[in-house]
């Protein structure tokens, strides 16, 4: 699909929707022209190859396609976890990559929230800990950050497990706590990379209602990757990427 700008934004599904969504919302995060190599032996393989696209504000976007298309190069590109090669990511129309590295960390996080396949929580400290430790990075004092941290895991239904420690939990409540982790500094832009990967049918659900759930009550725009077509169904769009590119069709 071709934007005003001339861009290729992807092929879209539910076009009623896109268009009602592209009316009524703003654009929060624009990607243009993103060129991604690494380095294999003496050259360069390309992975991603100029790929542009735009997300309005609270849409939720799925990113789809086979194993090793790129698609958490872009995730963590669009989510500035990553430099491109070439190309601009904008949020709110402000150019991300122009920030220095210590204001692109402080920007990303206050206003993204990340989940990945794996919780990536720190085995030594409770869940209450693991959940507390964006907010104290962010300067917060422990009693604020203990209340603010303890919401969102009450939010995520793991009140009685807060003093729990990562090794004492379920799979299905690690990525609870993940969660409740990547929303307690209340971002705009929730991203998450299979999310449901490494979680049985029963918690995958519980998990993926969750986040819809935790999408409208806070108007996030979310952005995931996925290989559940189960999951890729409930989002308002889906993109499915083939080779560093977006497919034609979906
Ligand atoms: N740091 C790196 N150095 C070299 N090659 C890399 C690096 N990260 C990713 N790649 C390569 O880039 C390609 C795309 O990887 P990516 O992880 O984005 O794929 P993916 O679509 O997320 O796959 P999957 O569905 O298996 O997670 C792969 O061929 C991978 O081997
Ligand atoms: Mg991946």
């Amino acid at each position: 699909m071709i934007n005003q700008n001339g861009n290729d934004i992807g092929s879209e599904r539910g076009f009623g929707r896109d268009i009602d969504r592209n009316l009524r919302q703003p654009i929060i995060l624009s990607a243009k022209n993103i060129t991604k190599s690494y380095s294999q032996g003496a050259g360069f393989l390309p992975i991603l190859k100029g790929l542009s696209v735009e997300v309005t504000k609270g849409e939720s976007l799925c990113i789809v396609g086979s194993s090793g298309a790129g698609k958490s190069t872009l995730l963590h590109i669009l989510g500035t976890l990553d430099r491109p090669d070439s190309g601009q990511v904008e949020f709110h129309g402000e150019n991300l990559f122009e920030k220095s590295e210590d204001e692109l960390a402080q920007f990303r996080n206050s206003k993204m929230g990340f989940v990945f396949q794996f919780h990536h929580l720190l085995a030594e400290f409770t869940a209450l800990e693991n959940v507390m430790m964006p907010l104290r990075i962010s300067g917060m004092k422990p009693a604020e950050a203990s209340e603010r941290a303890y919401v969102s895991i009450e939010r995520v239904g793991l009140a009685e497990r807060s003093h729990h420690f990562p090794n004492q939990l379920s799979g299905g409540e690690l990525q609870r706590v993940a969660i409740a982790r990547a929303l307690v500094r209340e971002p705009e832009i929730l991203f998450a990379d299979e999310p449901t990967g490494n979680l049985d049918s029963q918690n995958s659900l519980i998990i993926q209602n969750l986040f819809f759930q935790l999408k409208e009550e806070r108007g996030l725009t979310m952005i995931a990757v996925t290989h559940d077509a189960q999951f890729a169904g409930k989002f308002s769009r889906v993109l499915r990427m083939t080779d560093g590119q977006w497919a034609k069709t979906v």
